[in-house]
């Protein structure tokens, strides 16, 4: 949970970066509420680190920013080192992400994985707060991320989106990414939702889901196909979570002031 902390100490940038966007601003780590607008650029194709690096200091520029940044990143994170690669460049593979981004813009940078960023924002600020039990939380972007929670607690780096499903890994069919580009009819992709959460709940049997990102958005038009005996609701921080869980993961992690 987030500690009270005083004056500009609550102030965090946060990065969400995602297989197509990358999306910032300067977040109240105590309120769980951006202080600026949201600035986006698109990811860069191809997503290199040094494309990369470049993306994060136009961000930095165009926030002025001289204090703490917190990173969502697209991929298995451990003490700051990326473990996969499916929506990012193969070049990150094994890269110390803190290392290069923190290095590239000269200042204290902590990254976790994307979904367990928007995960601890959902789970202190939105619709898992107080939620104790078996949480899961899912991102529908252009992969399906996920971030599972006991009592609270954060149990990092799952890959839900990455259970076998339909013969391959369950994103390939049901992101949000696929319903767009094949036009996919919200009762098709409905059912195909309910397939794969029926079958987290044989495997989990978690409390609750939660659905945010971009398919999260579009609960009121699928959730009638969701028939599993889970309750299931959508994120309450829709875009903003990925941003705020960063900034608020950094700032724990972060112990030099800036
Ligand atoms: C990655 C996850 C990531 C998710 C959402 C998946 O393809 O494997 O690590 O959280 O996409 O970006």
């Amino acid at each position: 949970m987030v500690k009270q902390r005083k004056g500009s100490e609550n102030r965090v940038l946060g990065i969400d970066i995602g297989g197509t966007g990358c999306k910032a601003a300067i977040v109240d780590i105590e309120e769980g509420k951006f202080l600026t607008e949201r600035f986006r650029l698109d990811t860069p194709q191809p997503s290199t680190p040094k494309a990369v690096c470049q993306t994060v200091k136009k961000i930095i520029q165009h926030f002025d920013w001289k204090g703490k940044v917190g990173v969502g990143f697209p991929a298995i994170m451990k003490k700051g080192v990326a473990f996969s690669a499916a929506n990012i460049h193969k070049d990150w593979l094994h890269t110390n992400v803190e290392k290069v981004l923190s290095k590239a813009i000269n200042l204290p940078l902590k990254a976790t994985n994307d979904a367990d960023a928007a995960g601890i924002a959902a789970i202190n600020f939105g619709a898992g707060k107080g939620e104790n039990g078996v949480v899961l939380f899912l991102t529908i972007g252009t992969g399906i991320g996920s971030a599972l929670f006991l009592d609270g607690q954060l149990s990092p780096n799952t890959e839900f989106g990455h259970l076998f499903f339909k013969k391959e890994i369950a994103e390939k069919s049901i992101s949000n990414a696929l319903r767009k580009r094949e036009n996919l009819s919200y009762k098709k992709w409905g059912k195909s939702w309910n397939e794969y959460l029926l079958h987290i709940e044989r495997v989990l049997n978690p409390d609750l889901v939660i659905l945010g990102g971009g398919g999260g958005k579009k609960f009121k038009e699928f959730e009638q196909y969701l028939k599993l005996d889970t309750k299931v609701i959508p994120a309450i921080l829709k875009n903003d979570a990925g941003i705020i869980g960063a900034a608020i993961y950094a700032h724990e992690k972060i112990k030099v002031e800036v």
